[in-house]
């Protein structure tokens, strides 16, 4: 399969890179600056990313360039174009001031492949702290800004180029264009990287791997395990056993919904009804990580005792993405662990069974385009992300079934308006927060002192970041409304504006 490497030096935008071939049908891999693979013949062009750090650092991060010089196309992005000048002569030196933003880059020489079709003038995004004082020997300036003269430059005798711009990002206007040209008229790449081709080797792959024997999922609800699920049955049909593990902190009636719409799809699928074990072992617990251990625990468990029950098991399919297993480049010690998101860590260890990913390849946007080549329902495949430990997290304190069922029905008005008010679409993810307050109001004549829930709903491309959205003032009052009047329990409903960082999207 041909593709392109990225190099990832760190920068914040890397995986946006990424997505953005691969909405140009182009196949990429991530690999962090010092564990680049060994190149083989799929291997078209390079693309040196960004980073928080400066190539005047002594420890900046480095990649020997000398065996693909002038033999495979390179493009620099932003560091990528400051470590390029360096490294073959020229000088870099920090900008008089950060440049971050928007700025207009003029375009000098029309005739460059890499600036074919692109206007004269066109905005483009800026975020760097060094700037290209003097570039190599045999290279020229293609296009520059009004702070920045060499914007963009290529090599004269090799098919190399840096911008000190970020084409992946969408202020810039044209940068899909430039990515374009440089994967498809510089390196060729044929723009065959679709979800039906996804689709139609996947499958092949997995007869392969797969054979004759049986495999075990464990469905979710949510788009990924779904389209994993649809894609195994397509290759194995009913070899697939899929197991949909009801906790008791899933939204209203989603269980049931869900159950039949996999039905309906001709899965081969038990549903378990754990919520009891899940209500019992969560008691008294308020502490949000001891919450996501039980529910971890707990669900490994009710998964394994299902999953016994099928005969000659020899996989275990997971739901896995290319964000999940992506490795990036860390120039400055690894990330801190803020929350544990995984939710059924440890169930390969403890099946003894081999792991089967079918869309560990995928970002999220693809695995929705391979879901509807599969000719999956909306209702899948557009459902908003959903947290393993579902309303558990929702509910700030104890859990308590009548705080679920609570929960469950504001959250059902909340995502119902969304539908009908054509919201749902254009929002990444809602729901609602039972809170651990309690506060006065008036309902007829009498005073009551009920419970105040808060709705979120937030736009995002990845979760990594997200912003509040700003729902219309008609569209709340109307929801804050109804759930006060049908809610039992609740008198009072906040909305929350807080974006991320440095909120996250959950509060727990
Ligand atoms: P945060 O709250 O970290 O959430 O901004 C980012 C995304 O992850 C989801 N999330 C979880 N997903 N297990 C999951 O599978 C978890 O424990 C978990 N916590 C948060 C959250 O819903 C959002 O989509």
């Amino acid at each position: 399969m041909e593709k392109i490497y990225i190099v990832d030096f760190g920068s914040q935008y890397t995986q946006l890179i990424a997505r953005r071939l691969r909405e140009l049908n182009v196949y990429c891999e991530i690999h962090p600056f010092n564990k680049v693979p060994e190149l083989d013949e799929e291997v078209k062009g390079i693309i040196l990313s960004g980073s928080p750090a400066s190539v005047r650092d002594a420890n900046a991060p480095q990649i020997d360039l000398a065996p693909v010089f002038g033999k495979l196309p390179i493009l620099g992005i932003c560091y990528g174009a400051q470590y390029l000048a360096q490294t073959y002569g020229g000088e870099v030196l920090p900008s008089p001031s950060r440049e971050y933003g928007r700025a207009i880059l003029i375009i000098k020489d029309k005739e460059d492949v890499l600036f074919q079709n692109v206007r004269t003038e066109s905005q483009v995004w800026m975020s760097h702290g060094d700037t290209i004082q003097k570039l190599p020997n045999e290279t020229r300036v293609l296009a520059s800004t009004s702070d920045v003269r060499n914007a963009a430059f290529r090599f004269d005798n090799a098919p190399v180029w840096g911008i000190q711009f970020h084409p992946e990002v969408y202020h810039t206007e044209q940068g899909m264009l430039i990515l374009q040209n440089f994967v498809v008229s510089v390196c060729g790449c044929k723009q065959d990287w679709t979800p039906d081709n996804f689709v139609e080797q996947t499958v092949a792959q997995l007869k392969k791997t797969i054979g004759d024997d049986n495999v075990i999922l464990g469905l979710s609800g949510g788009v990924d395990s779904s389209v994993a699920a649809i894609l195994l049955k397509k290759a194995i049909g009913d070899r697939l056993h899929c197991i949909f593990v009801d906790s008791g902190l899933l939204r209203y009636n989603e269980f049931e919904e869900v159950l039949a719409s996999y039905k309906n799809l001709g899965l081969n699928v038990i549903g378990v009804d754990a919520s009891e074990r899940f209500y019992n072992d969560l008691k008294g617990v308020t502490e949000p990580e001891e919450k996501r251990k039980i529910i971890g625990r707990d669900f490994v468990e009710t998964f394994n005792e299902a999953a016994a029950k099928i005969p000659n098991a020899r996989w275990l399919a997971q739901g896995t993405i290319y964000p999940d297993v992506v490795e990036s480049a860390s120039v400055s010690g690894p990330a801190a662990k803020i929350k544990s998101h995984h939710n059924v860590g440890g169930l390969p260890e403890k099946m003894h069974l081999k792991v089967v990913e079918p869309l560990r390849l995928l970002f999220k946007d693809e695995v929705r385009r391979v879901g509807k080549s599969l000719g999956m329902p909306q209702s899948l495949i557009g459902r908003h992300p959903f947290p393993g430990p579902g309303l558990a997290i929702r509910i700030i304190g104890d859990i308590t079934p009548e705080k679920v069922h609570i929960l469950q029905q504001v959250d059902k008005i909340f995502i119902d308006n969304l539908k009908r008010a054509d919201l749902y679409d254009k929002v990444w993810q809602a729901g609602a927060i039972l809170l651990p307050v309690q506060s006065v109001g008036v309902m007829g004549d009498e005073r009551t002192y009920e419970r105040c829930v808060a709705l979120r709903a937030v736009s995002s491309v990845d979760g990594m970041t997200a912003d509040w959205v700003h729902l219309p003032y008609d569209f709340l009052a109307q929801t804050s409304n109804e759930i006060i009047n049908k809610v039992k329990g609740v008198n009072r409903v906040v909305y929350d504006i807080s974006s991320k960082p440095p909120a996250t999207i959950e509060w727990e």
